[in-house]
């Protein structure tokens, strides 16, 4: 009797001790909540050359390019100059976002959301030729 009276005592001791020490483990691990779940990417300083000429190069040269352009050459969208009379018009991010009204481009499936955000923040700062 005597004895698992000084065993659960004991054990209760032990159970104490582990419930401190994962408190401790939360409250620290909750410390670093922002290092285990950082925020969002967010997407700014975007540059034409670095960040936009890429995806065009990679999702629209194929019909758009200065030597291979769609409807005989009207609709070039290589280069800064030629893109941005497409940004002007206001029809860039209707056709990249498949708006109504807009042709879907490119034709063949959606740029990835990323992508379709990275252009909306280079217009959004103002489409510079960077
Ligand atoms: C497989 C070929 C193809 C690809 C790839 C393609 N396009 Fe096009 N695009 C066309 C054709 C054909 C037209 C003209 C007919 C039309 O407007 O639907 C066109 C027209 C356009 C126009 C003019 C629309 C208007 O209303 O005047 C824009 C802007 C455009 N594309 C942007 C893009 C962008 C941006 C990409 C890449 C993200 C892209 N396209 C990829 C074939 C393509």
């Amino acid at each position: 009797m005597n004895f698992l009276a000084f065993f659960s005592r004991k054990s209760l001791l032990i159970w104490i001790g582990v419930c401190t020490c994962l408190f401790c483990i939360i409250s620290c691990s909750s410390e670093n909540e922002e290092e285990l779940f950082p925020a969002p990417m967010v997407l700014e300083d975007i540059s034409y050359l670095t960040n936009i000429e890429p995806i065009l190069q990679n999702n629209c040269y194929g019909c758009h390019s200065m030597a291979n352009s769609v409807n005989g050459g009207e609709h070039v969208l290589e280069g800064y100059t030629e893109l941005k009379k497409f940004v002007d018009q206001e029809k860039l991010l209707g056709v990249i976002r498949y708006e109504d009204g807009f042709s879907q481009m490119p034709p063949f499936g959606m740029l990835s959301a990323t992508q379709i955000e990275t252009i909306e923040v280079w217009i959004e700062e103002g489409a510079l030729d960077n």
